[in-house]
């Protein structure tokens, strides 16, 4: 019975010390000391020894019983200590940790330059018009002083939606919407997408210009060259080159280009310097007020049409108009 008691204990202390768990412990403690416990069953047992033996075997499995209890009782405390500190880690919440920033988009490079540039009229007087992007052939040519067979009009240059409908070749239509519905003094500049049957670094099918028209008493193509100048001055600062180049356009006369100086970098460090156009304007056709219904005897004006992707070329040494139409965000994120 000795040797009975000596088992149980080697027995339980090893299944005590291995226990990962508290249910795994309260199991033990059943299993060993419950009222069907291993142990319990030893003990009654006691009372069928001989009376010399009784009290020896009686002590050895009440110390064996104490054994057990007080060995439990610290696998217990150890495992809830290691499990309160487990969930408390868990539960740590650190409130100085600074928070996810949601990703942020902004507004496309060739938003930003055209807002800057009206922006730049705006200071200036100018307001802002619109028009449609499907466009009749008469408001983008025929009111324009652009005739049937002049070579703007050839189904190379121009989109076709259906016969007498185009996709505006130029902003320069919403011109002809202003003064069909304003009198002098006018003006106004004009944000807007435009298409060409046109492809290659510096060409894109759709590109975005701004439409500029000022219409009133004894305006003069000093008055033009004048704001243009101001208006380069203010985008690029004033260190900028620029140069005005005698150019034709059926609705302005005289007509004129205007072109910048521009750095652009190119791949492997290097950088090429040459003149970009800009922009082309001209005063107003006086063919071009009769169709608006304004007196070309009283009325001066001047016109001119930026093209938005060119200016931010120059303004960000983007070599190729294609960057800005590719949606690639490493571009992109750029500005
Ligand atoms: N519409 C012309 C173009 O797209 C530019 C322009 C506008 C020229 C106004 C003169 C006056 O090329």
């Amino acid at each position: 019975m000795i040797e009975q008691l000596e088992q149980v204990r080697v027995d339980a202390l090893q299944e005590i010390s291995r226990a990962d768990s508290l249910k795994l412990v309260e199991e033990l403690r059943v299993k060993f000391l419950g009222r069907k416990g291993v142990l319990t069953g030893l003990l009654r047992s006691v009372s069928q020894a001989s009376p010399e033996e009784r009290p020896v075997l009686g002590k050895a499995a009440n110390e064996l019983k104490l054994q057990l209890t007080a060995s439990l009782d610290q696998k217990f405390d150890d495992l809830q200590a290691i499990e309160k500190s487990r969930t408390a880690r868990n539960d740590f919440f650190d409130v100085t940790l600074p928070g996810r920033r949601p990703r942020l988009g902004h507004l496309h490079v060739i938003s930003q330059v055209a807002e800057e540039i009206v922006a730049i009229f705006a200071e200036l007087g100018f307001q802002v018009a619109t028009g449609p992007e499907i466009e009749t052939e008469y408001y983008n040519f025929d009111a324009l002083n652009t005739p049937p067979d002049h070579p703007a009009r050839d189904l190379h240059d121009t989109f076709f939606v259906r016969p007498g409908v185009v996709l505006r070749t130029h902003t320069s239509p919403v011109q002809m919407r202003v003064m069909e519905k304003m009198q002098p003094p006018v003006a106004v500049v004009a944000p807007g997408r435009v298409y060409r049957v046109d492809a290659d670094a510096t060409h894109s099918p759709m590109f975005f210009q701004i439409e500029g028209l000022l219409v009133d008493e004894g305006v003069g193509f000093a008055d033009l060259k004048g704001t243009l100048m101001h208006f380069i001055h203010r985008l690029f600062g004033k260190d900028v080159q620029m140069r005005f180049r005698p150019h034709f356009f059926p609705f302005t006369e005289p007509s004129a280009e205007l072109d910048i100086l521009w750095t652009s970098d190119k791949g492997g460090g290097g950088s090429q310097t040459k003149w970009m156009e800009i922009l082309g304007c001209g005063m107003v056709h006086p063919e071009v007020f009769k169709h608006a219904g304004y007196d070309p005897e009283r009325y001066t004006g001047f016109a001119f049409g930026l093209g938005v992707d060119r200016i931010a070329m120059v303004r960000h040494r983007i070599s190729s108009i294609t960057y800005l139409y590719e949606s690639d965000m490493r571009f992109l994120e750029q500005f």
